[in-house]
């Protein structure tokens, strides 16, 4: 069992580079299964759950290798079941379920279990399914599997709401059933893009055509290619929320100023300064920090993935911010915990509102998820004293070596298996 131990840190200083975006590099890794043919991805990060992911890809008999210096992988799919059996890792990782669309348009058939609950809401897979009907596969539900099974044809598909994992998984399905497949309310997110760049390099044919629809003509083969997985969002929205917390001055290079966005006019809006550079951003603290609102959206709105670091930012704000979460019904994990280190926060259903405070306490507290996880490490990095955070394997889920990284910009965060708050690691002193 690991620990962050955090103490108060100066403000942070100098340049960060972020790593290759999770949500990018799942989906990129499961269209892999769409060719025989050797796929190299680039840009891929050292996550918990691209590991998983890669050896569940593996149990189907894709032949994959890491290269951890150079953060490349090489997979080629060339012979692979339809199966996933029961035991296997798949059932704890829900981007496990993005093998589906994939095995079904190469194969005419797939059965996998379905991924396993998540604390933050019930993350059902009824618009996958709803997808895969529409295309012409038969579904069967039962002991905890998922079955799907027939040939896959275009079809004009209508989505209830923009999910970003239905939308992944009935562009991989659509990309090599017959003729042509519309979506409409499709998920727009720069990952979905960055998806389906891979899939047309692959010789695909998706295009985003604006206003949430996407029109996918299907292909008889697709073949194996190179790509760069785009640089994560929400770890950019990490780092811009650590400058805030700080009261720092750091550039983040390579975050992809439209893709931040969103997050760009929160910090302006609480007082805080983003630049667009050429070669990245630079975030700096103007002096003083105010409160602002938030209400997560579907891209281009505000992430929900962003929602818990930006509370951090929040509980030091001066007056009373309120956050609104519309995209899933658990998700301020984070606030019990942060209340521990002396935030003033309420909460009604799916709205927060969080009062100010001016100083937050060190205390002992725990990774509830992954972004919860996250917003406790910025909310330390500002707190009184010396706070260590528990059940980090949640935040290594999503972020590669980020305790080195915000050493790197003179975060006093140390990595330790002990949990010891009266003897702190010696570097911390
Ligand atoms: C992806 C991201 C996750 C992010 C989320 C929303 C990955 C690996 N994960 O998750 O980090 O927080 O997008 O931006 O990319 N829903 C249904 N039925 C479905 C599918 C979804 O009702 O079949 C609901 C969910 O319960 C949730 C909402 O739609 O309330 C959004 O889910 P979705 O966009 O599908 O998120 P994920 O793809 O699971």
């Amino acid at each position: 069992m690991s620990f962050f131990v955090v103490q108060k840190s100066e403000p942070l200083k100098g340049s960060v580079k972020i790593s290759g975006a999770k949500n990018a590099v799942l989906p990129i890794l499961c269209a892999c299964l769409l060719t025989d043919e050797e796929c190299f991805v680039e840009n891929v990060p050292q996550l918990s759950d691209v590991f998983v992911l890669i050896d569940i890809l593996k149990k189907i008999g894709a032949k994959a290798e890491y290269n951890i210096l150079s953060e490349s992988i090489k997979i080629k799919a060339e012979n692979i079941s339809k199966d996933i059996s029961e035991e296997h890792e798949a059932v704890k990782l829900r981007a496990s379920f993005l093998v589906m669309g994939p095995l079904i348009a190469r194969t005419g058939s797939a059965r996998i279990p379905l991924p396993g609950g998540c604390p933050i809401g019930s993350r059902p897979v009824d618009l996958h399914l709803k997808g895969f009907e529409k295309l012409g596969a038969k579904i069967k539900q039962e002991h905890g599997f998922t079955e799907a099974k027939g040939t896959l044809k275009g079809n004009h598909i209508y989505l209830d709401f923009p999910s970003v994992g239905a939308t992944e998984n009935i562009i991989m399905a659509a990309s090599l059933a017959e003729g042509e497949t519309v979506i409409e309310n499709a998920a727009v997110e720069p990952e979905i893009i960055d998806l389906i760049n891979f899939i047309n390099k692959m010789g695909g044919n998706v295009f985003s055509l604006g206003n949430g629809t996407i029109k996918i003509t299907g292909v008889k083969k697709l073949h194996g290619t190179r790509h760069k997985v785009i640089p994560d969002r929400i770890e950019a929205g990490t780092f811009m929320a650590a400058a805030a917390v700080t009261g720092g001055d750091i550039t983040i290079e390579n975050a992809v100023f439209p893709h931040i966005k969103p997050a760009a006019a929160k910090l302006e809006e609480c007082g805080i300064k983003v630049e667009n550079l050429y070669n990245g951003i630079r975030v700096s603290y103007a002096g003083k920090r105010k409160a602002f609102n938030i209400k997560t959206m579907p891209f281009p709105g505000f992430p929900t993935d962003m929602q818990a670091v930006f509370m951090s930012v929040m509980a030091l704000a001066k007056g009373t911010s309120i956050v609104t979460e519309t995209i899933f019904e658990n998700r301020f994990l984070q606030i019990d915990e942060m209340k521990r280190m002396g935030a003033d926060i309420k909460t009604e259903g799916r709205v927060a509102v969080v009062e100010g405070v001016k100083k937050l306490t060190g205390s002992r507290v725990n990774a509830p998820d992954l972004r919860a996880g996250a917003a406790l490490v910025i909310a330390a990095l500002a707190a009184e004293g010396q706070t260590e955070i528990g059940n980090i394997y949640h935040i290594e889920r999503g972020y590669s070596r980020l305790d080195e990284k915000l050493r790197k910009l003179g975060a006093k965060i140390e990595k330790t298996e002990e949990r010891d708050i009266e003897n702190p690691p010696q570097t911390l002193l």
